[in-house]
């Protein structure tokens, strides 16, 4: 016993057992070179995703952000689980109608007016997962200063951003009528072209040597005043909240997931669960009975999602209700195994989701997690640029009015209705999933897609054990009750599956690409990268 005692400890004490590598998993491979420079300087996960988010609102300007807002699932090396809520918030003049005159007829854009915009997350989310988890080794000032230097001196462009640049290049003219600094451009962009933004490196430089009050009360707050954005108290009063995670087991895996605002963890947690009901119908990952129960499964989990899901500081969520086997075991009984059902009637629309929010994993070799969804929402957000930077359209992801759907074909209630400070529901899920000393730190952008792109990634991984990689390249499908569709990707079914889902009742719509994930385990980086050209993923040794 003694010996095993000893052979134990020399194995921890030469770090066979902690030290291995570092991954991480981006939409940028700017961003991941980044984290790896953090690494070699004694950072940890949580310094490298500082770096790395305000890296990424400089060289992915669609998604990445200082203007927007996101959460943060945490797993340390201790063992520690939390979630981090940077979700941006309803200014406090927002009223419930606001987007609305004379009945639907909508006067004020909740996509692109700057009343379409939430008081921004970011920037006091990085500063405060910095105070919480960082490392200390390496100080704020370092872990802005790179993406200070790329706005600066410039990155040369990727084929992707040139193409997003030109075909918005009227939508930026339009929305910017005073300008928009680099992003106004008379000749088309074209792949290897340098973009500059001194204007938003001056920001951050301001972030760096200031701290969030820059940003919420100094020079950036007089401007979103000037420009008619917010008033100071409503940067004033933003917060940043610790939740505690949402906990699942599946497998003999614990899943730690984001708890509302976001509707992603708790549908996720839906998911995982209906899809081991005694009665499921999803023995194989593919087939016309999968996608059946799946897409059964998805009317009513989105359906729970519209009407009992909001921001938890405005409403009590019976979260352990929702959540409870007798009570999922009844929603989910008038599942027939044969035949569509029927979304309950409302106004429904045809979904567009976007990809453009954006996600980053990353691990350390200590172990420490962190798993990172942030968003302007729509590409570009509003388009709207000030201070060197795009804002947000997240007042969109509110119910805009009862059972009126939003870019994203979502619908909701009371329980998602615009009220000052409030925050808006979300689909985000970043998730990370840990059995013994293996951890894998996982997500996507795709809007309501989000949930149910987790939720096949997370079932291909552990219940048929296929490789990371392939379970994030593998072609997904989507349903959400509205519309009463079912969403398949292209390469995710065959004639057969076709016929049989069409005869079951269901009707099919088909999609180019469903989400964009990164995901990462302790050896492993699976970005997705047969679905963009930029995202990138590294094992780092260090
Ligand atoms: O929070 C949400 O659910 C949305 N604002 C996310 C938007 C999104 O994912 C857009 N595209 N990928």
């Amino acid at each position: 016993m003694k010996k095993f005692v000893l052979f134990i400890f020399l194995f921890q004490s030469l770090g066979i057992i902690r030290a291995q590598n570092g991954t991480v998993a981006a939409a940028h491979p700017i961003a991941v070179d980044i984290v790896e420079k953090v690494f070699a300087k004694g950072g940890n996960a949580y310094d490298a995703a500082v770096a790395a988010h305000f890296t990424l609102a400089v060289v992915l300007p669609r998604a990445g952000n200082i203007g927007g807002g996101g959460f943060a699932v945490i797993h340390t090396s201790k063992g520690e689980a939390a979630t981090l809520d940077f979700r941006e918030i309803a200014p406090l003049s927002a009223t419930k109608d606001m987007f609305i005159k004379n009945n639907d007829d909508q006067t004020v854009s909740s996509l692109t007016s700057k009343s379409a915009s939430g008081v921004p997350g970011s920037v006091k989310g990085m500063w405060n997962l910095y105070l919480r988890y960082g490392s200390r080794k390496v100080s704020w000032s370092d872990l802005l200063t790179p993406a200070i230097l790329l706005a600066d001196t410039g990155f040369f462009i990727t084929e992707k951003l040139s193409q997003e640049l030109n075909s918005n290049s009227s939508n930026f003219t339009m929305q910017n009528p005073s300008g928009c600094g680099p992003f106004f451009k008379n000749t088309s962009w074209k792949s290897g072209t340098r973009l500059v933004q001194t204007v938003l490196a001056r920001t951050l430089e301001g972030i760096r040597d200031f701290g969030p009050n820059y940003f919420y009360s100094g020079p950036i707050a007089l401007e979103f005043k000037k420009q008619g954005y917010f008033s100071l108290a409503d940067l004033a009063s933003y917060r940043v909240y610790w939740r505690e995670p949402l906990m699942g087991n599946y497998q003999g895996w614990e899943v730690i997931t984001m708890p509302p605002p976001s509707s992603g963890g708790l549908a996720l947690l839906q998911f995982l669960w209906g899809s081991e009901r005694k009665s499921n119908t999803m023995q194989e990952i593919q087939g016309a009975n999968s996608y059946h129960d799946f897409t059964e499964l998805a009317r009513i989990i989105y359906e729970d999602r519209a009407r009992y899901l909001g921001d938890p500081d405005y409403m009590n969520i019976a979260l352990d209700e929702l959540l409870d086997s007798n009570y999922l075991n009844d929603r989910f009984s008038v599942i027939n195994p044969e035949k569509a059902g029927k979304s309950p009637d409302l106004l429904a629309t045809k979904s567009e989701e976007s990809m453009e929010t954006t996600h980053f994993s990353i691990l350390d070799k200590e172990g420490n997690a962190v798993s990172i969804t942030t968003t302007l929402n729509a590409s570009y957000g509003s388009k709207r640029w000030i201070s060197g930077f795009f804002m947000n359209n997240k007042m969109d992801d509110f119910s805009i009015s009862p059972g009126v759907p939003n870019q994203f074909g979502l619908i909701g209630f009371e329980a998602n209705a615009i009220a000052p400070g409030k925050r808006m529901l979300s689909s985000m899920t970043p998730t990370i999933l840990v059995k013994g000393d293996k951890k894998v730190v996982l997500g996507t952008p795709g809007g309501s897609t989000i949930i149910t792109n987790v939720f096949q990634v997370i079932r291909r991984f552990i219940k048929f054990k296929e490789p990371l990689q392939q379970a994030v390249n593998a072609k997904k499908i989507h349903a959400q009750a509205w519309p009463n569709t079912i969403f398949l990707e292209e390469g995710s079914y065959n004639k057969k599956v076709l016929r049989q889902l069409k005869r079951k009742g269901h009707k099919i719509e088909f999609k180019t690409q469903i989400g964009r994930f990164q995901a990462v385990s302790n050896t492993e980086s699976a970005a997705d990268i047969l679905r963009t050209g930029d995202s990138s993923g590294r094992v780092i040794h260090y």
